[in-house]
């Protein structure tokens, strides 16, 4: 049976190709989300993402809104002191109990519950016991901020 033209222009690479063609922003951003693997109407479900890997301290990228990047990460133990001069960082957990040191308090949070480090304030984050969390940020923040060191990840998209 022949596939109505409508199906078959799906399904061909050449659809994909008209991105790069068109101007318009939704275009721009399927063209984007295209060379990155990650359809910008694809439903992310936190739960199977989080199957996908077991690393530490790693976060994997799971969707943009404009310049900023969703991020999902596993941790465990104490990370390194270091700032973001140039960006606020949003931490939600969505599983486990998250301490975020700061130099002058600690900040506690549990699932469900989130907290934005303001730009150039140094932190720590520890967790006793493996947490999952969500992360957002600005595309091409450095996990590690100015610390830099063998914790700096290279994020890739799950
Ligand atoms: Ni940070």
């Amino acid at each position: 049976m022949e596939p109505s033209g409508r199906l078959h222009e799906r399904e061909s690479p050449g659809r994909r190709d008209d991105c790069m063609s068109v101007g318009s922003p939704s275009r721009k951003i399927a063209l984007r989300a295209w060379q990155t693997g990650w359809m910008a109407d694809d439903v992310v479900d936190i739960d199977e993402k989080f199957e996908l890997f077991l690393a530490l301290w790693s976060p994997k990228l799971v969707a943009r809104l404009n310049d900023y990047e969703v991020k999902l990460v596993r941790v465990e133990g104490e990370f390194v002191w270091h700032t973001h001069e140039d960006t606020d960082e949003l931490f939600l957990v969505i599983d486990g109990q998250l301490t975020i040191q700061l130099r002058d308090r600690d900040v506690v949070l549990g699932p469900g519950q989130l907290f934005v480090v303001p730009r150039g304030v140094e932190h720590c984050p520890r967790a006793d016991h493996e947490v999952k969390a969500l992360l957002l940020e600005p595309a091409g923040t450095v996990n590690t901020g100015d610390t830099g060191g063998e914790l700096t990840a290279v994020v890739e998209s799950i």
